[in-house]
């Protein structure tokens, strides 16, 4: 394993949301005993590091994004002494740990949150106002909330995550410290919620240019522990003060902005280190459209020498197998396209072929749990099982986000699937369908054909072959992506209806079926020591 001080150029993160990927306690719900569990699986996968959302105490208003005490770990998930140990073992499997901080907002249930309320003396660390402006919450409904004395509070997602007011310094000390405190604990890095979001004016609260300021003060902090030590060649072997595992700590933001002259800028060389890439992740599969995208993501980031990232789901998005299965096959937040048909053998293929595109792109790469599996987004929720506050605030017209975040199937005939470990155990907190049968982990790892296989063979290769840089693009016939990366791999993606000729070249691994020399529609090759161009003619 690469230790190297910037190993988050090009590393592969797997987003682990803890709540359903592996349970320890038979409770239900996933925990930091089932995650300890599974290191060896990750481990095998071959990725670099893990981003675990939210861990901390909370009332789960919306997934554990409404945290009651930054600095400890809600009792469903584990204990503190379990979190270090986890660290300390992923550590160990060669694996880097990277949580997510949740600095725009806080939860109801917070300390500060109950002192506001007991005392309007105590209310400038939120955004308390006698008369609400006419802001709508992104979950749906208003995004102010009437306290019993008669003001109100906003809440720019769920009435139980008050905004936190960054004017004020002490709201800086503390994330500060925050930062410090898991920087301590030996984490690698932070995931940044809701990055653009901080400061507020009178009438917008998106992307104002305070929050650059926050994110210098971050940068920082994170080279204070992240530093190249006396003597040290490479800058990262062994521990290091704070029991890091070698290497820069760093931040990853969530900033969801269209202009990318202003998403650049959070990603200047003093400020984040690397931000999401939702522009890939929302295009549809569509040839024209995916070259642009990567065209255009390349073009912002390469100048200010930012490594790009490739993510095609997470937590919060529609499931891709379901996503490319289906007539319109770009990701929409508004109602998802939920129920709308899917083909999801179609999906399934364009799956494997955008992950074998999305590994070979320059730069970072992030894998959603379940993404390896293949799973589908479960569009078949009973109502009273959906716990995503958007299902309630849009008055069931968007389905929320509770498809996507359903319990791993690990091994076995029936739910649940091995999610609880070996013994008996509750049921999943949601429920699986008994079509994953096929999809655990384990009838998976012994298919040779398997999505599972697929994932871990690509992320080897991805590893051995692949390094920062940039890419080429090869001539190609239309409908073909081609490019070759300066290691000399080339990727091939055909996305036209007919198979085309693959280029001269020694096959390193498909998407799907290669015969005769012919790279079949929605699939993807990866070759090497292939010539000039791909079109064959
Ligand atoms: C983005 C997170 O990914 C999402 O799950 C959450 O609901 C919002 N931020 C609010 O924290």
């Amino acid at each position: 394993m690469s230790m190297s001080r910037t190993w988050w150029r090009g590393a592969a993160i797997y987003q682990v949301y803890l709540r359903s990927f592996a349970d320890g306690n038979g409770d239900g719900c996933g925990d930091l005993a089932g995650l300890r569990s599974r290191l060896g699986y990750l481990k095998d996968l071959g990725i670099d590091a893990v981003w675990l959302n939210p861990w901390y105490p909370s009332p789960m208003a919306d997934g554990g994004y409404d945290v009651a005490d930054y600095r400890d770990i809600e009792p469903v998930f584990g204990t503190l002494a379990e979190a270090e140990a986890f660290i300390a073992e992923a550590h160990e499997h060669g694996i880097k740990v990277i949580i997510d901080v949740v600095p725009n907002h806080s939860s109801t249930a917070s300390a500060w949150f109950q002192e506001a309320l007991a005392d309007p003396r105590a209310r400038d660390r939120f955004w308390f106002r006698d008369e609400p402006n006419g802001w709508s919450s992104i979950f749906g409904g208003p995004a102010w909330t009437q306290v019993p004395d008669g003001q109100w509070y906003l809440h720019l997602f769920a009435p139980e995550q008050p905004d936190l007011n960054w004017d004020n310094p002490e709201v800086h000390q503390e994330f500060e410290d925050v930062l410090r405190f898991w920087f301590d604990r030996g984490v690698d890095g932070f995931r940044v919620d809701s990055a653009a979001l901080l400061f507020k004016s009178e009438d917008a609260y998106e992307d104002l240019d305070g929050v650059h300021d926050v994110y210098r003060r971050w940068r920082e902090i994170a080279d204070e522990y992240g530093g190249v030590r006396a003597g040290d060649q490479d800058g990262g072997q062994g521990e290091e003060p704070g029991g890091g595992q070698g290497g820069e700590r760093v931040l990853i933001g969530e900033v969801w902005l269209p202009d990318q002259e202003r998403f650049a800028r959070y990603l200047r060389p003093d400020e984040l280190h690397t931000a999401f890439n939702f522009d890939f992740l929302a295009c549809p599969w569509d040839p024209a459209e995916l070259r642009r995208v990567i065209d255009l993501t390349l073009a912002t980031h390469l100048p200010i020498g930012a490594p790009p990232t490739w993510v095609l789901s997470n937590h919060d998005v529609t499931r891709p197998v379901t996503r490319y299965g289906r007539a319109d096959t770009g990701f929409q937040h508004g109602g998802r396209l939920h129920g709308s048909p899917s083909d999801l053998e179609l999906g399934r293929r364009r799956a494997r072929a955008a992950a074998l595109l999305a590994m070979a792109l320059p730069g970072g790469v992030y894998v959603y749990q379940g993404e390896e599996l293949g799973l589908p987004e479960v569009e078949d929720l009973p109502d009273e099982a959906r716990q995503d506050p958007m299902f309630a605030r849009s008055g069931g017209a968007n389905p929320g986000r509770d498809g996507c975040r359903v319990p791993l199937p690990w091994s076995g005939e029936e739910p649940p699937f091995g999610f609880g470990g070996p013994g008996p155990s509750a049921p999943p907190w949601l429920p699986q369908p008994e079509g994953w049968r096929k999809l655990t982990a384990q009838a998976q790892l012994a298919d040779l054909d398997s999505m599972l296989n697929l994932y871990r063979s690509a992320l080897r290769l991805r590893r051995e072959l692949l390094g920062d840089g940039t890419l080429t693009w090869l001539p190609s016939e239309a409908g073909v992506l081609a490019f070759r990366r300066e290691s000399g791999l080339v990727c091939v993606s055909n996305l036209g209806p007919a198979a085309v000729p693959l280029p001269p070249g020694e096959l390193l691994l498909a998407s799907g079926p290669v015969e005769g020399g012919a790279l079949p529609p929605d699939t993807t090759a990866w070759l090497t020591g292939a010539g000039p161009g791909v079109s064959g003619r």
